[in-house]
């Protein structure tokens, strides 16, 4: 009998560990440090907020010295952009310039140890056309570069895309590429299955609620309905997944399955708009911070974390378009804190 109890007890614990290792790969949260304003404060000082409400990760869209360089040694862990515009460079060289420009640009200012992943190009297909033939020559020159310098495990690459480059995304399972992009999404597609990278993605259920309010439920966008959508048999009761698992069958009916999705960008402004408010800020991005930290996953990949950026860190009054691009920064004006959200 003693014995049959300590088999139970050492095959739960067995268990125990197996579900404690588990949890350890939590997802992680990070924020996009866009710096289009005259308003911001200087980096010295965005650091100092950015560890005040507990962000251990950000993006820089793209390698500026000066807002780099402070980062060095505060342990924040960083995804970097590699600008649009060098692509056709890195992708017309030999892997030697990829390499010079990795050091010049970004590990001349931040060790290579606080690089977790470089976004090779934002939002090129179908918004920034012209640089879409250079995406997987860049990528796979900088990738053999970063291998070079033995740094293939610890930086991930990829390119962050917009939604727009899926011509349906509702229900998710009827989610497919628009099929003009497919001679260069594929190879990229390859690319990253071949090295085990996520694909990014740029994801803002706010978007389609302003464009559709009729059509979109607020609740559904912000995480605050009852009410459940079914598509095959999973149930979506939020925008954000149904969002993302849009990619994952997209990705599948391309023939690549199990290629991770992490979001590089959401958010919700707090002005500017109807539907854009403090409160609804807070509701959208508190509930993306909270799913991620508990890899609550989506209905397609159950308890399977995504690594989320929201965006933005500050208010840019630099931005163009319309007042709500100004209001996505969980800090406002100056560093005034628009919300109270947490990250750890
Ligand atoms: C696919 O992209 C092209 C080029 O931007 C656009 O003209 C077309 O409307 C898109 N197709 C769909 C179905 O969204």
């Amino acid at each position: 009998m003693g014995m049959i109890i300590q088999e139970a007890l050492f095959l739960l614990s067995c268990i125990y560990i197996l579900l404690r290792s588990y949890s350890a790969v939590e997802a992680a949260v990070g924020v996009c440090y866009g710096r289009v304003g005259t308003n911001l404060p200087p980096p010295s000082e965005a650091i100092n907020l950015i560890k005040s409400i507990g962000v251990s990760r950000i993006r820089l869209f793209n390698p500026d010295p000066e807002a780099l360089q402070p980062f060095a040694g505060t342990g924040i862990e960083l995804l970097v952009g590699v600008p649009n515009e060098i692509l056709p460079t890195l992708a017309n060289s030999p892997v030697t310039i990829s390499m010079e420009w990795l050091q010049t640009n970004i590990f001349a200012h931040v060790s290579p140890n606080q690089v977790k992943y470089l976004a090779v190009g934002n939002e090129i297909f179908l918004k920034d056309p012209f640089y879409s033939p250079y995406i997987v020559p860049a990528i796979s020159n900088l990738y053999q570069a970063i291998q070079t310098l033995g740094l293939a495990t610890s930086i991930k690459l990829s390119s962050s895309h917009a939604s727009t480059i899926l011509s349906n995304s509702y229900p998710p399972s009827s989610g497919v590429f628009n099929s003009t992009i497919r001679p260069f999404l594929l190879p990229f597609l390859q690319f990253l299955r071949d090295t085990s990278s996520p694909l990014m993605v740029n994801v803002y259920p706010f978007f389609a609620y302003i464009n559709n309010p009729q059509y979109v439920s607020l609740d559904h966008a912000l995480f605050r309905s009852s009410y459940v959508e079914y598509d095959q048999n999973l149930a979506y009761d939020n925008m954000f997944d149904a969002s993302i698992d849009a990619f994952v069958y997209a990705m599948e009916k391309e023939g690549f399955e199990g290629i991770p999705v992490m979001v590089t960008e959401t958010g919700w402004p707090t002005a500017g708009i109807d539907g854009a408010s403090i409160d609804n800020a807070l509701s959208y991005n508190g509930n993306v911070v909270r799913r991620a930290l508990n890899n609550v996953g989506t209905p397609k990949r159950p308890g399977v974390g995504l690594d989320v950026f929201l965006f933005d860190l500050f208010d840019e009054n630099g931005k163009s378009g319309e007042e709500f691009e100004r209001h996505f920064g969980i800090f406002g004006d100056n560093g005034i804190k628009a919300y109270d959200i947490r990250f750890n």
